[in-house]
């Protein structure tokens, strides 16, 4: 009888990773993303990332959301003309958007970045190189 308390509080941290562990696959299935090289996202240009990785809370035009929470506008961002900081966003996240960049290869993020940079009404031609993103990790 006195080992009850301690199963069932076995019981509740294995339920919380679990939970835990769904909450992480959920974020990526949510967002649509294949994963085929270990734990790394398997889209190579910035457009297959863009929209596979970051659509589902930026939306198709960058246009951003406000429902559940706010996800902002990456259309017209003047954020956007340091290229160091979307870099650094994406590597390790900022409140509510997680570090999806842990996920990518230095190539990949600079792919996504460039194809934000100079897309969606953004014009900001000086690309960003796998080797910035590398010197941000
Ligand atoms: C799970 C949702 C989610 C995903 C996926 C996501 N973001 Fe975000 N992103 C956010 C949220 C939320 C913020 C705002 C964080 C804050 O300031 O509170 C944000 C902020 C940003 C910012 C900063 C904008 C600014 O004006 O300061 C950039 C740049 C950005 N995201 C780019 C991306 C790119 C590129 C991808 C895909 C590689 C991506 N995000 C994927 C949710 C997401």
């Amino acid at each position: 009888m006195t080992q009850q308390p301690k199963h069932s509080l076995g019981l509740v941290a294995a339920t919380a990773l679990v939970t835990a562990f769904s909450a992480t696959v959920a974020l990526a299935d949510s967002a649509g993303a294949t994963f085929s090289d270990g734990d790394n996202f398997s889209e190579k240009t910035g457009q297959e990332l863009y929209a596979n990785v970051c659509q589902a809370c930026h939306m198709d035009q960058g246009q951003g959301a406000v429902g559940a929470g706010k996800y902002p506008a990456l259309a017209k961002n003047v954020n956007l003309e340091a290229g160091g900081y979307p870099v650094f966003v994406i590597l390790h996240g900022l409140k509510g958007m997680p570090p999806v960049g842990k996920m990518m290869s230095d190539d990949q993020v600079a792919a996504v970045v460039n194809y934000v940079r100079t897309n969606f009404g953004n014009d900001y031609k000086d690309a960003v190189t796998a080797e910035d993103v590398a010197g941000s990790r």
